[in-house]
């Protein structure tokens, strides 16, 4: 991660909310992005202190929060934490850690990244979004999961030695749950040796994901302005709709994907969120585009609209 030192931690969810619990105090101010992870969001709801939040990537914004931050700092005696993703789960924008970064020579804050969805994907060697961008030093805490790129479970957090040996001893996730199994460790430590021995996973990975994202926007579908392998397709239909469409594709077209619907997008948005992987062929990646196509069809044409359809499905 060219950080000089690291944390194996449990889980991902708990190991945020942990560590923004172990960083701050009632005297410390959070300035966060609004599309923030639930476990972003949960481990500020743990806090006593101040936080603002600036709308997301809105760089502007975001100095005008540092601007009302660093004032209450001066006057609580505290310290402000930054906190963003290097990917947008939802959408597959990266933060703009760049943007961020440069407000470091105007205020003073730390910066934590959750790269759950960059680690292993972007960047030179896979360290993520902030190697992406060529801030990967300005990242003060370094996050992310196992649970994408190495497809497991566990999380680490990296950066400076004395913020990891704080955190070893404070983070309540860690203290009073138990620690990673050790055959989960091993599995990990066996991932992270194909990450660093075989970047031609890496290169196979984007392979998949630009046919996927190049024949999608061929085929006239929106898929937003994702600048990773988080893939999302909007189509507009209802609520009912998804779920048949979301069955159509597994039970009949053999593809899952996860589905999301209001209120996470608005009422007449259906959300179908697609992760390539390396172990994807450009057979699969084909086969995704015609059934899209099928499925669009479908739904333009008020096919998923109809009871006796999903009805006929549950029964096939
Ligand atoms: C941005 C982000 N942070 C943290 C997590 C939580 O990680 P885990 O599933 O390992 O608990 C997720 C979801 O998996 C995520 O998307």
């Amino acid at each position: 991660m060219q950080k000089p030192a690291g944390l194996l931690l449990n889980y991902g969810y708990q190991g945020v909310l942990s560590t923004i619990d172990a960083l701050i105090d009632r005297r410390d101010i959070v300035v966060y992005d609004s599309e923030c992870h639930a476990c972003i969001i949960d481990g500020l709801r743990m806090h006593m202190g101040k936080r603002f939040v600036y709308p997301h990537n809105d760089i502007e914004n975001l100095e005008k929060q540092l601007v009302r931050a660093t004032k209450l700092a001066e006057e609580t005696g505290g310290g402000i934490l930054v906190i963003t993703e290097g990917v947008f789960g939802m959408t597959g924008n990266m933060g703009d850690l760049k943007g961020i970064v440069a407000l470091k020579e105007q205020f003073e804050f730390r910066l934590l990244v959750d790269d759950a969805h960059g680690y292993g994907t972007l960047g030179a060697t896979g360290a993520g979004a902030g190697e992406e961008q060529g801030v990967q030093d300005q990242i003060d805490v370094y996050f992310s999961t196992f649970a994408k790129s190495m497809a497991g479970i566990g999380a680490f957090v990296a950066g400076e030695p004395e913020i990891m040996e704080y955190l070893k001893f404070n983070m309540r996730s860690q203290i009073f749950a138990k620690s990673l199994p050790l055959p989960f460790v091993k599995g990990m430590l066996k991932r992270l040796e194909l990450l660093r021995s075989k970047p031609e996973l890496k290169d196979k990975l984007w392979e998949i994901a630009s046919g996927l994202q190049n024949g999608l926007k061929d085929r006239g579908f929106n898929i937003g302005t994702t600048q990773s392998c988080v893939t999302p397709v909007y189509l507009k239909g209802g609520v009912g709709e998804a779920a048949v469409l979301a069955m159509d594709l597994r039970e009949n077209y053999n593809i899952f994907c996860s589905v999301v619907i209001y209120p996470v997008v608005p009422k007449d948005v259906i959300l179908l969120r697609l992760i390539p992987t390396a172990a994807h062929s450009l057979d699969d990646v084909q086969q995704t585009l015609e059934a899209f196509s099928a499925i669009k069809g479908k739904l333009d044409a008020g096919e998923y609209q109809k009871a006796e359809l999903a009805q006929e499905m549950m029964m096939a």
